[in-house]
């Protein structure tokens, strides 16, 4: 497929859709090769990857769902079993997970800000890595994203953060469009008049 037929029929399919088989090892370094050959200002390399795969997967879904009842509790409030269920199973699904963790840090000259678009930056070059090499990502969040326990005991430092869950694997259906903004209503033109 070239370049812009790619670009423009390309689509996440969702964790729960990708299985068997994920990248091997040389794969994944593959993948996040071609992921970090990407803009950046300054060349700090904003970035770095936490492979989670095999028993490590069902082992941070146990973490989260202990944190979840942790929060639930100091909130005074139940977990539903589908709760437990759904935090406890989110990262077994795909058969790798990368972490893609923003390691922006304050510069002399680079904003925070530039240094946290490059990561967004490989983000995005992650899912066109993934599908490059035959297989299918998709980038993802949620509230462990953005909880310091969780971060903590993935090992990330207080000023580094996620900037997403990437699951990686081969897609076991095929995607669905969804719509896309209409580009004139995103769009306009400026003059300095
Ligand atoms: C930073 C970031 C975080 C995301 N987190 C979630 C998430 O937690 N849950 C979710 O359903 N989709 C999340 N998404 C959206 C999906 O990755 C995906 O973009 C969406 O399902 C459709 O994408 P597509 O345009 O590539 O088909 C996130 C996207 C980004 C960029």
């Amino acid at each position: 497929m070239d370049l812009k037929s790619y670009l423009s029929s390309r689509r996440t399919i969702p964790s729960a859709h990708l299985g068997a088989p994920g990248p091997d090892a040389q794969q994944c370094k593959n993948i996040l090769t071609l992921a970090s050959r990407t803009p950046d200002h300054g060349k700090l390399v904003p970035w770095r990857f936490i492979i989670i795969e095999g028993s490590a997967r069902q082992a941070l879904g146990d973490l989260c769902v202990a944190r979840q009842k942790t929060l639930a509790q100091n909130d005074a409030r139940t977990l539903t079993d589908a709760e437990i269920q759904k935090t406890a199973t989110c990262f077994t699904k795909a058969p790798v997970i990368v972490v893609l963790v923003s390691t922006a840090a304050a510069h002399p000259k680079i904003p925070l800000w530039e240094q946290e678009l490059a990561a967004g930056a490989v983000g995005m070059n992650l899912l066109h890595a993934s599908q490059a090499l035959g297989f299918s990502a998709q980038w993802l969040s949620a509230w462990m994203a953005y909880d310091r326990e969780i971060c903590a005991r993935l090992g990330l430092s207080e000023h580094e953060r996620i900037a997403g869950f990437f699951h990686i694997g081969t897609p076991l259906e095929g995607p669905v469009e969804r719509p896309r903004p209409d580009i004139s209503e995103i769009t306009t033109n400026w003059s300095a008049s």
